[in-house]
């Protein structure tokens, strides 16, 4: 269960958009105060919508141990529907997933009025690089989310669910909750791909970063296809 997580809402004071966590979800959490947020990169409200989205992170090594739980995601949604969230997460226990230590649990998930949804979990490395998918499928309203092991092309998680057609807004996020212990190592997502269903040519304008993290490459030929070369996401202090 990632119960602890869903109450979360990124600082609207330095995001560009707020990929959160629906509130509904856990009545009876209130925000922890010792929860807290690492680097970011994100990008939206696109003035169109999203049809696909892709990017490969490489995580680092996940913490040795773990007193909390600490997430590393992709995430996208349009501020008041379901959230799709591949999740990389590191628990006080992450043999769930047959993870070692140091490694990171890996799985594919969905935010909503619903709850949480998950397809299955794997475990991954900090060297792997892991491909996140997240792909309109041609019904035109359901999300396939693909989590893929780039080096041998396994499977590691799927998701599907009909979440609509609006997606506006993509962003990375660490997130850290119940005094976690905090990311060891950076992450870099590269080559992170966004396809709009029509051209906006305002949406590269709506990047945002925080807690240290940067990017480099952002560009778009054709104002529907936006392109950002790297990411970069500093261990957490
Ligand atoms: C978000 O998507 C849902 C599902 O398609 C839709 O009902 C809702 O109106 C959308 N919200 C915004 C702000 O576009």
């Amino acid at each position: 269960m990632r119960a602890g997580l869903l109450l979360a809402i990124l600082p609207s004071a330095v995001m560009g958009f707020n990929l959160f966590r629906p509130a509904t979800l856990a009545p009876t959490k209130t925000l922890d105060r010792r929860d807290s947020w690492g680097g970011a990169v994100s990008l939206g409200p696109t003035k169109s919508r999203i049809t696909k989205a892709v990017t490969t992170i490489i995580p680092g090594d996940a913490p040795p141990s773990q007193s909390g739980d600490l997430f590393l995601w992709p995430g996208m949604s349009n501020g008041t529907g379901d959230l799709v969230q591949t999740t990389l997460e590191s628990w006080p226990d992450n043999s769930w997933c047959g993870a070692s230590s140091g490694e990171w649990c890996i799985r594919c998930s969905l935010f909503g009025s619903f709850g949480q949804l998950d397809g299955d979990a794997s475990p991954v490395s900090g060297d792997m690089a892991v491909e996140i998918l997240y792909e309109l499928q041609s019904d035109g309203t359901t999300w396939k989310q693909t989590a893929t092991d780039v080096s041998t092309g396994k499977q590691l998680s799927s998701f599907s669910h009909a979440s609509g057609p609006y997606m506006t807004g993509y962003g990375t996020g660490t997130e850290c909750n119940d005094g976690c212990t905090g990311t060891v190592a950076a992450q870099t997502y590269t080559d992170t791909v966004i396809t709009l269903h029509e051209a906006d040519s305002s949406f590269g304008d709506t990047i945002a970063t925080s807690q240290g993290a940067t990017y480099s490459g952002l560009s778009s030929a054709d104002n529907k296809i936006w392109t950002i070369k790297t990411i970069n996401i500093p261990a957490m202090k």
